[in-house]
């Protein structure tokens, strides 16, 4: 065999080799949209899709005929699950939708920015709900055969033995991220409940190339040692939607569905809950709920939400775990009580949390940690509601102003840490962890 022949039959086995590799998702996020006991529902995202064509073009900024590759098909939105421990798989077939946007050179789209030279690329969405699973039990999945087995577990019917989640916001992607997401992992959470501002995108075009980072983070390092990818619970933040804060009649004939995947298009693609219209409740068995609220960004606070939040409370006086969570806070640790969006938040949302007696309330924002005092009535109070944030999974963080008259901070720090939150009955018991992975802070609570 002549070098050159040996040279194409090497390259030929290696794009065999190569084109045989098993599809590995650039992006996997596990949520609910109903039952965490019996059902999980399993994004996942590819690079385009299968089989490729060259077609003709004419390039960018020269005009001359050329050749450019373009993918025939999207992949199939098909993955296999089972129980651990079943041998034979199940198959499930869900839909999917592309990204938002696409890069494109002739757009003027680039993931980091600059104007480059490789052909338009673009990803897609998939999505499958499985349901009828057994409660507190562990599946394993896979999306090609032969392809690498992720696992996820299901949540228990009732309280039968602690669960645990983490709770944060303003998480963004990159090392820090990823260390705060590996410190989170390790203490085996159930699922994490991520406060607003994720990927830090604004809903722009432009920062498409953030949610590749984003979810490159997550899958990377939302996983624990023994491979157990965990669920997300998100809310909306400012940085999800174009403008920060909804504006009533920007284009008054507008769908108010299509108003906000129009300002929210990541979020609102990538995230099967909330969903629309962009806030929303999940129940754990009889022991827990998890409320998604909005703070201002695709819906106002207070009106149609407002009165949902009351209902849904209202629903939910006799579960002993009540959780809301959502972005901006009523009680910030930079901004002053005078904030205009802190204000509303007190106004519409506080008084309900105090009626239903509330034991801790989540909320974020404003890149520092703090735990109030409980507070009732604007002060102090052993019945009243604790708030835990203030948002620093993994941004930069700010800083705390005006210590000294902020009555209602009882522990603030400008770090960045996450919440490890453990059930037991009637209790819960918080952990604040920083990057060292050491608890810096503790708090007990139960439904007065
Ligand atoms: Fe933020
Ligand atoms: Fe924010």
């Amino acid at each position: 065999m002549n070098r050159i022949h040996r040279f194409s039959v090497l390259l030929a086995l290696t794009t065999a080799a190569a084109l045989a590799e098993p599809f590995d998702p650039s992006g996997i996020l596990l949520t609910w949209q109903r039952d965490p006991t019996t059902t999980m529902t399993i994004d996942w995202h590819s690079i385009e899709g299968v089989g490729i064509e060259l077609v003709n073009d004419l390039s960018v900024g020269h005009n001359l005929p050329v050749k450019i590759p373009v993918y025939t098909k999207v992949r199939p939105s098909t993955l296999e699950f089972r129980a651990r421990g079943e041998t034979g798989w199940k198959k499930a077939e869900g839909r999917s939708f592309p990204f938002p946007f696409k890069e494109d050179r002739k757009g003027s789209l680039h993931r980091d920015g600059y104007s480059h030279s490789f052909p338009p690329s673009g990803r897609t969405v998939h999505r499958v709900e499985l349901t009828a699973l057994a409660s507190d039990a562990v599946y394993e999945f896979r999306f090609d055969d032969g392809g690498k087995i992720h696992h996820f577990r299901t949540l228990p019917k009732t309280l039968s033995r602690e669960v645990r989640f983490a709770a944060g916001g303003d998480i963004g992607f990159g090392t820090w991220t990823e260390r705060m997401n590996r410190i989170a992992a390790s203490h085996d959470p159930d699922f994490v409940i991520w406060g607003g501002d994720l990927a830090y995108c604004d809903g722009a075009k432009e920062r498409l190339g953030r949610w590749y980072d984003f979810f490159d983070s997550l899958k990377k390092s939302l996983v624990t040692a023994e491979g157990r990818t965990i669920p997300v619970l998100a809310t909306v933040g400012n940085h999800e939607v174009q403008g920060g804060f909804h504006k009533p009649g920007a284009q008054p004939d507008e769908a108010e569905d299509a108003r906000r995947l129009r300002l929210s298009p990541y979020f609102m693609s990538f995230f099967a809950m909330p969903g629309q219209p962009g806030y929303n409740v999940l129940d754990f068995g009889d022991y827990l709920s998890v409320i998604l609220l909005d703070s201002g960004h695709l819906n106002p606070v207070g009106g149609a939400q407002a009165a949902w939040l009351d209902e849904t409370l209202s629903r939910r006086a006799k579960v002993p775990h009540v959780f809301p969570a959502y972005h901006v806070p009523g009680f910030g640790t930079f901004r002053p009580l005078s904030d205009r969006y802190a204000t509303v938040i007190r106004e519409q949302w506080v008084p309900l949390f105090e009626k239903y007696r509330l034991a801790v309330v989540f909320e974020n924002h404003e890149h520092n940690y703090k735990r109030t005092v409980p507070i009732r009535n604007m002060k102090p109070d052993a019945t009243g509601v604790t708030y835990l944030g203030d948002g620093a999974w993994g941004a930069w963080n700010i800083g705390i102003t005006d210590r000294e008259n902020k009555w209602y901070l009882e522990k603030a720090d400008s770090l960045n840490h996450f919440i490890l939150v453990k059930l037991k009955g009637p209790e819960a018991r918080f952990e604040a962890f920083n990057l060292l992975g050491d608890v810096f802070d503790r708090h007990r609570a139960r439904r007065p």
